[in-house]
């Protein structure tokens, strides 16, 4: 099936245009880059920020609802992953990361993936899947990056020269590619890949539940849920936030 891709110099994000298309009824497949997003989303309310030309920015419209959400953002972070570079891992559910690139040898973001959904009704239930990717390493701004321990990494540090349209060249027919697959197989289909480029796993992970507060990361299950080996047992972490212990 074919699947649009359109190029806007300017908007204020590529999810918000997507689902303000699919609160419409537009259920045409569509890839959406924008060069530059005024008002770039975040997970949790936080701001994605990016100068034109420091990132790449793209949402595409899934004409269905998954069952299981971490596996879907799972799924898309394996097909940029292994597009991009063996040493970028995912840090589940959401973000891409790139392995030993910190000042102390530990990881560094390079970007992440907000999922959002448009719909009630089985039928009519759509998802937008947006990813933002730096391709330079952002600078905090005037006031510069608060702890530079925390600076995000970019992707020229792994693929030298590498520029946002060679960044989409890679990674979008893989996206595209993963969400049929996805369609058809669900998770089962890049679990294995997944544990290829699994950050947490063996570490110490803060989980969200008030009885078993932290453990350490033992992988996923097969619908992309993280298995959490706490003091009082293995727990299953489907939704929410893990924070991970700088080690
Ligand atoms: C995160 O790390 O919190 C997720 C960031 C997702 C950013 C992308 S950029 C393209 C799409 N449009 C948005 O407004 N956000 C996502």
């Amino acid at each position: 099936p074919g699947i649009t891709v359109e190029v806007a110099a300017e908007l204020d994000s590529t999810n918000e245009t997507l689902l303000t298309r699919a609160r419409a009824g537009d259920r045409s497949a569509c890839l959406l880059v924008a060069e530059h997003q005024r008002q770039g989303r975040g997970r949790q309310g936080r701001r994605w920020i990016s100068a034109p030309g420091d990132s790449l920015t793209f949402s595409v419209g899934v004409p269905y609802a998954p069952r299981q959400w971490a596996g879907l953002s799972l799924a898309v972070g394996v097909a940029v992953a292994e597009a991009l570079a063996p040493e970028v891992q995912i840090k589940w559910p959401n973000d891409l990361w790139c392995a030993g690139r910190g000042p102390a040898g530990e990881g560094r973001k390079l970007g992440g993936i907000l999922i959002e959904t448009v719909g009630t009704a089985p039928s009519t239930r759509q998802a937008v899947v947006g990813i933002g990717l730096n391709v330079r390493s952002p600078d905090g701004g005037p006031a510069g990056w608060p702890d530079p321990r925390n600076r995000p990494a970019g992707l020229e540090e792994l693929l030298p020269g590498i520029d946002a349209a060679e960044v989409l060249r890679r990674v979008a027919p893989a996206v595209v590619r993963a969400l049929h697959e996805f369609e058809r197989e669900g998770f089962a289909a890049f679990r294995a890949r997944f544990e290829a480029r699994d950050l947490l796993r063996g570490r110490t992970v803060q989980t969200t539940e008030p009885e078993a507060p932290e453990g350490v990361a033992l992988g996923v299950d097969d619908e992309g849920a993280l298995l959490v080996h706490t003091a009082a047992g293995v727990r299953t972490v489907a939704v929410g936030e893990v924070s991970v212990r700088p080690c």
